[in-house]
């Protein structure tokens, strides 16, 4: 008597089925790329793949078990497609598992969330700028600490014991007025000549900015905080000439072709002869002498305080308010609206 295929073929079939199951949705796991679960569909569920493969050995199933066989069947196309379908998702557009990992879909073509990028504040950019143009010119940069000694801040830059600069309504005193050792916030950025020069032997040419203070009265022009860019020039035979040509060099070269220096005699304590810097710039369309700050030739008691030969040696500095330069660069009304920190004005530089 023949014996039925179906006979031989039920218990062997249902462990295919279920082994075909398994490995199926354990390769599906595997399928990290669009490409791998292009291969795995085509020999799952493709036409000419394992599932169909299965079907034709159905109708050898003895009758009785044909009901049982059959769900199984489809308990496994459904299992194998739904898990298609959801490792495709998974997967994402961009069909990598990593994409699949950290979160949805992404739709790239959707306009995105701007990141709110951080960006240099208006005097630091300057400082940035100013700094640029002098070390085109040779000047190396120094610093200084803000909390100054009274030799540093006055004393080396031959600044009389009695002289009104030293006052305690004009600084920031740390101590008791006239206490020993007293240490102040730094009034001007001239303190810094003096440290360069006690630990660098001459020729040296530097510039030094920083933040400077004073308790000056706060007014479109005024803060009792500020900066000034120092700048000091060692060297044998140096002249007011000099002086001036790196001041107009820089005028030039930072605020444009146009402008002019000009130099009014003052008086500094560290510098003989002394002047102030005035620069001529467009302002609101109109050349206008404006303000900058103080300079001059190193006065010999200041070389004298730090150990250099005023015989030998010669020098110019200067010390301009950066604040200033950047309200006439960017054209800025009240020195206050620098500090307040409203982001809707820091963002305009
Ligand atoms: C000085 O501070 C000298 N140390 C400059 C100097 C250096 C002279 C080297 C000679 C040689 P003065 O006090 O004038 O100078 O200040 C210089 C500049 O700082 C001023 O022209 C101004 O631009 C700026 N400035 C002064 N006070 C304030 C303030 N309260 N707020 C903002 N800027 C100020």
């Amino acid at each position: 008597m023949r014996c039925p295929l179906a006979v031989r073929y039920t218990p062997g079939m249902l462990d295919k089925l279920k082994e075909m199951e398994q490995s199926g949705l354990a390769e599906l796991a595997k399928a990290s790329s669009a490409e791998a679960l292009e291969s795995w569909r085509i020999k799952y569920l493709g036409a000419k793949g394992a599932l169909k493969a299965v079907m034709p050995l159905l109708k050898d199933v003895v009758k009785e078990l044909k009901p049982a066989v059959g769900a199984k069947l489809n308990e496994i196309k459904n299992a194998l497609e739904t898990g298609y379908e959801e490792r495709k998702a998974a997967l994402g557009a961009s069909g990598n598992a990593a994409a699949a990992s950290t979160g949805p879909f992404i739709d790239v073509t959707e306009p995105g969330i701007p990141q709110g990028l951080g960006r240099r504040h208006v005097i630091t950019r300057t400082i940035d700028e100013i700094t640029e143009v002098f070390a085109r010119m040779g000047f190396s940069v120094a610093t200084g600490p803000e909390v100054e000694d009274e030799f540093h801040n006055f004393t080396a830059l031959n600044i009389a014991e009695d002289h009104p600069a030293r006052d305690a309504t004009d600084n920031f005193y740390m101590g008791a007025t006239g206490a020993v050792g007293n240490l102040l916030l730094r009034s001007q950025t001239s303190t810094i000549q003096i440290r360069t020069m006690e630990k660098t032997k001459p020729p040296l040419k530097v510039i030094a900015c920083g933040r400077v203070y004073r308790p000056d009265t706060h007014d479109a022009t005024h803060y009792s905080m500020f900066h000034q860019v120092e700048g000091l020039y060692v060297d044998r035979n140096v002249s007011m000439v000099d002086l001036k040509t790196t001041l107009l060099q820089f005028a030039k070269a930072y605020f444009g072709p146009g402008t002019e220096v000009r130099t009014r005699p003052s008086f500094f304590p560290f510098t003989e002869p002394s002047a102030e810097v005035d620069m001529k710039m467009k302002v609101k369309g109109e050349y206008k002498w404006v303000e900058l700050g103080g300079c001059g030739m190193v006065d010999p008691n200041v070389f004298q305080a730090v150990g250099y030969d005023p015989e030998e040696w010669t020098g110019f500095a200067f010390g301009l308010g950066i604040e200033r330069i950047a309200m006439r660069k960017y054209g800025i009304g009240d020195i206050r609206w620098l500090f307040e920190n409203d982001v809707r004005f820091l963002r305009q530089f």
